[in-house]
């Protein structure tokens, strides 16, 4: 890889602080494949991805990027890059089957491999409890919205401690419970694909409620030297006009994309303005006394997922939130409009501005809170060309705003700790299969040949040189 210019016209321009975090991120069910192998039980994806009509071209997560038999070169390449961290996912059907009872030890084992692995290249573990891939037997008797499925996950998150605490340096418990919730139970765009309001909204506290459980959990067992955290998908929303209706859209959308899961994690309370909307679908009797207690146990540091913003209105133009909503009912009389501009292959606008409004005002809700940027990333239709070469300039660009927008937070007093780029590889995107590339690494999926691709040259070159130099 590039090695380290030292001219001085050649150092970075927009330099991060020393110890900066730079990391690649992944999530199991989307790259690990070996999806019945060690004891490993379906999760809700895998049963979903069977589901016909659910993921473009019936794609399933069986073979996936075939990380699990190829761990060490994985890891190798990440070396290779420089990364510094790497943030990984635990698949909970791999590591206790049924979602109660004992561990799997071989599904374990993997996990241990992977850990070693990583502290021999010099890189630093950061381990994801959950990131979507519940175990059926748990959607059979319930899913989220049981309160029991969050008591099943604190006895879960203490079997991984258990097996990983001495060596794990961070700890996020969940990554992106409003998919989780409101994609998964709301609309059903995503696993395990029920579309119930009430649904969403209990999923929701119970997620919450599993996030505070496996907390105090990793406290107790964790050294204290653990960091322990929590990844959201923050919404970046805009008013489409300063009128008070738009505004009090973006507020609508905020309470139930936002604070449903900021107000109980960091203050200890319900949004008492999504109580209000969201009353004739639930009265959230679901919340029980002392639940906000646990839910509100402190966290060392909060993961932000970005990749797009949103723009809001109270109805009338743009497109009506789509049917049936994720938004459990708090977006009536919402519209979202398009957003102008250049978009990904996923169809989402590049506006990096809205990472650093979304990271601005953490610094100021939550004053004292160390940020990592979870993920950012872009997908784009990417192929090797006869040379073997790929090349994604729209990637680089797509990055280099991101990262200087992150800069610019560190430099208007925002503590962001680290960046953790979406994604190593490419991999089973959701219900897009494989169809959207995401990876810095080319999988070629019928040889599983890994091509490095020029963002990731681009990256290791950033790393290196610790920022970027002005474009
Ligand atoms: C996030 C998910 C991640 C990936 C990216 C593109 O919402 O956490 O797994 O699919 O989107």
């Amino acid at each position: 890889m590039t090695a380290v210019d030292a001219r001085p016209e050649t150092m970075a321009a927009l330099r991060f602080p020393a110890g900066f975090r730079w990391g690649t991120a992944t999530a199991a069910y989307q790259i690990e494949g070996a999806a019945a192998e060690g004891g490993r039980t379906p999760s809700i994806w895998d049963t979903f991805s069977r589901t016909p009509g659910k993921v473009r071209n019936g794609d399933t997560g069986d073979i996936a990027a075939d990380h699990l038999h190829r761990m060490p070169d994985d890891v190798a390449l990440m070396r290779d890059l420089g990364v510094t961290d790497y943030r990984f996912s635990v698949s909970w059907p791999r590591v206790q089957p049924t979602g109660r009872g004992p561990a799997a030890e071989r599904g374990l084992d993997f996990y241990r491999r992977l850990v070693d692995e990583l502290l021999a290249a010099g890189i630093r573990p950061v381990a994801t409890l959950y990131h979507w891939d519940l175990p059926q037997e748990l959607e059979d008797a319930g899913g989220w919205p049981e309160r029991d499925t969050a008591h099943r996950f604190t006895e879960y998150t203490a079997l991984v401690a258990g097996a990983l605490g001495d060596r794990v340096a961070t700890w996020t418990t969940l990554n992106e419970p409003w998919c989780g919730a409101f994609l998964g139970y709301g609309n059903g765009v995503h696993a395990p694909g029920r579309t119930s309001h009430p649904a969403a909204l209990r999923a929701a506290h119970h997620f919450n409620l599993a996030h505070g459980g496996a907390t105090r959990v990793l406290r107790d067992r964790l050294p204290s030297t653990a960091e322990i955290s929590l990844t959201l998908n923050l919404h970046a929303l805009r008013p489409l006009t300063d009128s008070p209706a738009d505004r009090d859209a973006v507020r609508r959308i905020d309470a139930v994309g936002n604070r449903i899961f900021l107000d109980p994690v960091f203050h200890g309370r319900l949004p008492e303005d999504l109580v209000e909307d969201t009353a004739p679908v639930t009265d959230w009797s679901f919340v029980r006394d002392g639940d906000l207690e646990i839910v509100s146990a402190p966290l060392d540091s909060l993961g932000i997922n970005y990749y797009s913003p949103s723009v809001v209105s109270a109805g009338g133009s743009g497109s009506p939130s789509p049917s049936p909503s994720p938004w459990a009912g708090a977006e009536e009389r919402v519209a979202f409009a398009p957003a102008a501009g250049p978009r990904t292959a996923m169809g989402w606008p590049v506006d990096a501005d809205g990472l650093y409004e979304l990271l601005t005002r953490l610094r100021d809700e939550l004053p004292g809170l160390p940020l990592l940027v979870t993920e950012n990333g872009a997908a784009y239709d990417d192929y090797a060309d006869p040379s073997g070469q790929v090349h994604d300039p729209e990637r680089v660009a797509y990055l280099a705003a991101h990262l200087s927008a992150v800069h610019r937070a560190i430099e208007d007093g925002v503590d962001v700790r680290g960046y953790f780029l979406w994604s190593l590889l490419d991999n089973f995107e959701w219900a897009q299969g494989y169809s959207k590339r995401f990876g810095i690494v080319h999988v070629d999926f019928a040889s599983q040949r890994r091509t490095v691709k020029d963002s990731a040259r681009w990256y290791a070159d950033v790393i290196a040189r610790g920022g970027l130099t002005r474009p």
